[in-house]
């Protein structure tokens, strides 16, 4: 580096350092005209098999007066555990309804499971999975009297490194994020429970995501998400869309701004992108406390404030009395509401709202059983599919009947208390007391109980008649030479309300190293609330084994004993790319921060476009130490005959003109062509293989998830895989034409094992 570049950056951090206040911008005026305005906010329609929900909510708002649909507008407070209440009309039989936390399970109650979590289900790549899933966390909120499940979540979408909910939503990658939100949504809805998808949109980071007072009592506002059209379409959007697909009851709009204007008051995400081009059915409800303006935010298509509001109530009466608002904005906004009630049949049957969330679980209450035990197979089956086996030399996996197993690591062991089970972790740091098997903030989920990794290796221990040798504390333990495998188990964790401190943890790597010393056989096993660096010891040759364990709900313990012991073969894949160094992540490790003449209005600009994630990595030529998609199993597969079919469907550029339904124009669905290759188990144990297909699509990056086939596979035995392209997979965003469009040129497509190892390809034009 010259003296030239040195002095010019001098220079231009001590110009930000002395940035005198008239140069710093004060007001919000600046920014406006940023967000395109688009209005009025379009009424529900009631198409496709949401009519009759429309035409029985429509007769009903025809009978309330205007003070009984402004309580539909607003939570109330009711005494009792849910996160949100809608009151009653009990002259008209209406119940009102229980909103509650979250996408991975009830919270805050007794009697219901912890499942595996949303990062956790994207790394097992099975949509069946995450259908069941669906079902039966839907039927517990049901049997609890809970109307709407606040969630699924596919924002974040992972952009950034660190940020601090990545571990609730899917997957970095909008394709996977899209295919496992929709079943997910299909599922718990299946059970009569509308889910409330999350967060809307552009809320890439926990940094400043609301708006705060300074130590010189001036406001802070929240971040503003400034996301180009075609960045917004091809990656933010393309997973609510679909959700909306999927039929979601409703959408919560996101504490931050985008392009500078509230999530929950910007008219262009909610009237426009949501409401007018993917024509969705349901209700915006806000994020707890994101209401930032009144009349606007009503207008710009906001339909419902958690958990109350200080700014509708009697103003919307007094702003349709005055003109600023449409009468009709009212009627439309409480016909969506409760055609959703009518949608999810909450009208024919319905536990009574919050009968199972007791406000303390500690004080006299019934006793409402929310757990069942036809879950039992898929909550074990789903912990089992989201661990990713990463390393395994020397056949150190599975276990073959060790006679001395020796087991290392605060992360090996269950909690001592039963709020660690209602609230999930609460501490704040990588380093824990107890396994980790749910992150923390609103996304954790209460437990009926907690199999920790050390109570099932003792349970194992005592089947086979192994000695087990442990060491939860020590970071430097001593370790037993005759041991045959050293378990060491760690965790990084992650909270809503901050962003990660980083992506490793010097406590962890040390312990690690330590035993790693001492031991030729160490098997590491780490549950990660999102991305874990692991380049210190991942080489070490002592280090045999590595798996990243996510988050796997209750059944953790007994999961990953199925694992190391052979009973289950791994199948979880990376829905992230995990880097060699931090450093990798370049702008996109960690949240943007309030500085220079922005400081009073902190801004995260989205320039890298499309290119986060393995997207960024393709682009730089950046080798990551695990790819995007990889993941070992105990046996191997080969590939062969990949064959493209086109269909009958008319490749034409721009989809044909229909009207909009649920999930936009019905013609984004329409298959165009259809791909088969044949995979074969080649190893001796029987397997499931995630077969993956990523598209060069002309004038887009190198190559993205368009399609992956989870199968079962015998030894010695071939299965084929098949992946269906539709429109919208084989098209860029034309910001032009406001159009998803095909491309012409040479698409190219590659099947395989992972983003990085694709021994199938071939080419086609449209
Ligand atoms: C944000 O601004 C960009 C650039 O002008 C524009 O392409 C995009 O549509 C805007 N999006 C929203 C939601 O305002
Ligand atoms: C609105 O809800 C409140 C409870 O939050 C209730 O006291 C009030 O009577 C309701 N208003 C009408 C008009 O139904
Ligand atoms: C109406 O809005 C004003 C100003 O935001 C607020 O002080 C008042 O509480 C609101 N009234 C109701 C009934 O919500
Ligand atoms: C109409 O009423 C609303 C709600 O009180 C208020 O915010 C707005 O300023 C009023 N507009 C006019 C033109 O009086
Ligand atoms: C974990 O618990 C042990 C025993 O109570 C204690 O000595 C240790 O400091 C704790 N460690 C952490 C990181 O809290
Ligand atoms: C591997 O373990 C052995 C003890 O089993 C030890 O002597 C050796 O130094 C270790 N190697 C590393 C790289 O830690
Ligand atoms: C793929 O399609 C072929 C032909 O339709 C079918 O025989 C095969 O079972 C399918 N494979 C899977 C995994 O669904």
């Amino acid at each position: 580096m010259g003296v030239n570049t040195y002095s010019l950056s001098l220079l231009l951090s001590l110009s930000m350092g002395t940035i005198s206040l008239s140069q710093v911008i004060t007001s919000d005026t600046y920014f406006y005209g940023q967000s395109p305005p688009v209005y009025p906010s379009p009424e529900g329609t009631g198409s496709g098999n949401w009519e009759s929900a429309y035409q029985k909510a429509r007769s009903f708002v025809g009978k309330l007066t205007v003070e009984e649909k402004l309580n539909f507008t607003a939570g109330t407070y009711v005494n009792n555990g849910c996160s949100g209440n809608i009151p009653p009309v009990e002259r008209l039989g209406f119940p009102g309804f229980c909103v509650s936390d979250a996408g991975n399970g009830l919270r805050g109650t007794d009697y219901v499971s912890s499942w595996p979590s949303g990062l956790h289900v994207g790394a097992s790549w099975n949509k069946d999975l995450a259908k069941q899933r669906g079902i039966q966390m839907g039927a517990e909120f049901r049997r609890k009297g809970v109307n709407v499940l606040l969630g699924p979540v596919v924002g974040p979408l992972g952009r950034i490194a660190e940020g601090g909910r990545n571990w609730e939503g899917f997957a970095d990658d909008p394709y996977l994020s899209g295919a496992l939100v929709q079943p997910t949504i299909e599922g718990v809805q299946t059970s009569s429970v509308g889910t409330c998808v999350k967060h809307y949109i552009g809320n890439e980071q926990e940094t400043n995501r609301n708006p705060w007072t300074n130590d010189q009592g001036v406001t802070v506002e929240a971040v503003s998400s400034n996301i180009d059209d075609k960045t917004m379409h091809e990656l933010y959007l393309w997973p609510f869309q679909n959700a909306v697909l999927a039929g979601s009851a409703s959408v919560m709009c996101s504490y931050q701004r985008v392009n500078n204007s509230y999530g929950c008051q910007n008219s262009k995400t909610l009237n426009g992108l949501l409401k007018t081009e993917l024509g969705f059915q349901g209700y915006v409800m806000t994020d707890w406390g994101a209401q930032h303006a009144g009349i606007a935010a009503a207008n710009a298509g906001l339909d419902m404030v958690m958990p109350s509001s200080d700014m509708w109530g009697d103003n919307l009466t007094i702003a349709i009395n005055n003109g600023s608002m449409e009468a009709s904005r009212l009627d439309d906004m409480v016909t969506r509401i409760l055609a959703t009630w009518y949608q999810m049949h909450q009208d024919e049957s319905f536990p009574h709202p919050g009968i199972g969330m007791p406000s303390d679980i500690n004080a006299p209450h019934q006793k409402v059983m929310g757990k069942s035990a036809d879950s039992k197979n898929i909550l074990f089956q789903g912990a089992i599919e989201g661990h990713v086996l990463l390393k395994n030399t020397n056949n150190a996996l599975p276990l073959q009947s060790p006679s001395l197993v020796s087991v290392f690591g605060y992360d090996a062991q269950g909690s001592d208390h039963l709020e660690v089970a209602i609230d999930g972790v609460s501490k704040g740091t990588a380093l824990q007391n107890s396994t980790l098997y749910v992150a923390g903030g609103s996304g954790a989920n209460s437990a009926a109980y907690v199999d920790s990794p050390i109570d099932a290796i003792q349970r194992q221990a005592y089947a086979d008649g192994t000695s087990v040798m442990w060491n939860f504390y020590s970071q430097d333990p001593a370790v037993d030479p005759t041991s045959d495998v050293c378990l060491v188990l760690v965790n990084s964790y992650s909270t809503e309300g901050s962003d990660r401190p980083g992506l490793t943890d010097d406590y962890s790597d040390t312990l690690i190293t330590n035993v790693a010393s001492k031991c030729s056989n160490t098997v590491v096993i780490v549950h990660n609330a999102g991305i874990r660096i692991v380049d210190d010891w991942v080489e070490n040759e002592n280090i045999t084994a590595v798996m990243f364990a996510h988050l796997p709900g209750q059944d953790t313990g007994r999961s990953l004993v199925a694992l190391l012991y052979g009973h289950a073969n791994p199948s979880g894949r990376l829905p992230y790319s995990v880097a060699k160094s931090p450093s990798d992540y370049g702008s996109l490790l960690q949240p943007s921060q309030p500085e220079g003449e922005y400081q009073l209005f902190p801004q995260s600009d989205f320039t890298e476009g499309q290119f986060i994630d393995y997207r960024a990595f393709d682009a730089s030529d950046i080798t990551p130490r695990y790819e995007f998609g990889f993941g070992l199993s105990y046996t191997t597969f080969e590939y062969s005959s990949l064959q493209l079919q086109k269909t009958n469907k008319p490749a034409l550029q721009y989809p044909p003109t229909a009207d909009i339904v649920e999930g936009g124009n019905p013609h984004l669905w329409d298959e165009l062509m259809t791909v088969t290759a044949t995979v074969q188990n080649t190893g001796s144990v029987d397997g499931n293989e995630v077969a993956q297909l990523y598209l060069g699509i002309p004038n887009g990056p190198i190559r993205q998830l368009r399609g992956f086939d989870k199968v079962t596979i015998a030894s010695g035995k071939s299965e084929t895989v098949n992946f269906s392209l539709t429109r919208r997979d084989l098209s860029s965003w034309d910001v032009n034409a406001q159009e998803w469009a095909l491309q012409e040129g040479e698409y190219e497509v590659y099947v395989g094992q992972s983003s990085r190892n694709l021994p199938l390809h071939s080419t086609f034009t449209l």
